[in-house]
């Protein structure tokens, strides 16, 4: 059920606000001592993933200290591949790391007992929405099945997703079937997020600007359009913003393509092309966070220039990315006075 006073929910349904809802990708995270801290105490980083008393614990901390307009569930992408079975870690300075995939794995993949899984996901969900602030969105979030299989294949992360773009090519009908599969798993998981008190959700496709037009289409817009009509089919009233990193003057079509309510800005958007993207729905984005780690100047004037192109339209904002390990949190806190701050 939503609230009137949920900002980012009126947004998604096309009303501009003055000044623009704020939250911040990756919110939860190590630049919060409180973060560390927590992370400590959990054990590994999918014990904290798995663990609704600790989930909830750090995706409210960056709520207290900022107010911000959403909570996002603290997760990863990659529980649904670690519900495949892919045996998924991190491990300290090497980032995520499965066992990789080939074409009969992915024909050997079964998705019963996926949902079950994650069953303590949907459990931290539930908590999170009893002790919100009645006025903060909840937001859930699952990846594009993109940007999840480049993680499957190759087996951890890689600087422009070469493996997976090869074996795209080399097998493209069981590279399908691993995307629709996807496509499928991740919206019903989806649908559990929003039945267990999730306001909207996101769906992340951080590699999407690694792929030519053809493949954009194909292994980005499609499955996306798949994953978001079977939850408007099921939940009408769901909210999505799909947010397609790098996926530069592809965005122009990729709303209409997916159904999106609201898409998300990296940072390398030029504002008048977000202005146009803006008069056919709601945006968010796209602050470079590399001004939130410089601060003063670099920080305000970097927030001045979006609110003045986008702030007279549907606008969430935040930054083009996730927020790194190295931002100040005393710089978090003066974005957010600034956004907060604004009138045209
Ligand atoms: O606060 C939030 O935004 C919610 C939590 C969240 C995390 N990951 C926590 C996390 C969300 C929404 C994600 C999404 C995610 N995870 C994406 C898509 C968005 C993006 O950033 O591009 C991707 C590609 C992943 C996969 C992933 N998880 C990578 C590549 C890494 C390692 C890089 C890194 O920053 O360490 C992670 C780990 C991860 N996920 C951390 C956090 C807070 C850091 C792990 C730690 O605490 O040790």
């Amino acid at each position: 059920m939503s609230d009137e006073r949920r900002k980012i929910m009126r947004v998604l349904s096309g009303e501009t606000l003055t000044p623009p809802p704020v939250w911040l990708m990756r919110q939860a995270g190590r630049y919060l001592p409180e973060y560390r801290e927590t992370r400590a105490k959990a054990g590994s980083f999918l014990d904290l993933c798995y663990s609704p008393e600790h989930a909830v614990e750090v995706t409210l901390q960056p709520i207290r200290r900022y107010g911000f307009d959403a909570a996002i569930l603290f997760s990863d992408i990659l529980v649904v591949p670690d519900a495949l079975k892919r045996n998924v870690r991190f491990t300290e300075g090497h980032g995520p790391e499965m066992d990789p995939i080939d074409e009969a794995g992915i024909l050997a993949l079964k998705l019963d007992g996926v949902i079950a899984h994650l069953a303590p996901v949907m459990e931290t969900v539930r908590r999170l929405r009893a002790e919100l602030p009645a006025e903060t969105t909840l937001l859930g979030f699952c990846g594009a099945p993109w940007t999840v299989a480049t993680y499957m294949i190759a087996g951890h992360g890689t600087p422009d997703q070469a493996p997976a773009r090869l074996f795209a090519y080399r097998y493209p009908e069981a590279f399908e079937h691993l995307l629709m599969l996807l496509a499928d798993i991740s919206a019903e998981y989806l649908v559990a997020q929003i039945d267990a008190g999730a306001d909207a959700v996101q769906i992340f496709d951080s590699w999407a600007g690694v792929l030519g037009e053809r493949e954009f289409e194909a292994f980005a817009a499609k499955p996306v359009a798949r994953i978001i009509a079977s939850v408007k089919a099921q939940r009408p009233n769901a909210r999505i913003i799909a947010f397609a990193k790098g996926a530069g003057y592809q965005l122009k079509t990729y709303r209409q393509k997916t159904g999106a309510d609201a898409i998300g800005l990296d940072w390398s958007v030029p504002l008048a092309f977000a202005q146009e993207l803006q008069k056919e729905g709601p945006v968010q984005g796209n602050l470079d966070p590399m001004r939130v780690v410089a601060g003063g100047n670099a920080l305000q004037s970097g927030i001045d220039d979006i609110l003045g192109h986008l702030g007279d339209g549907p606008l969430i904002f935040n930054l083009g990315h996730g927020i790194t390990p190295q931002a100040d949190p005393a710089n978090v806190a003066a974005l957010v006075e600034r956004v907060r701050g604004w009138r045209r």
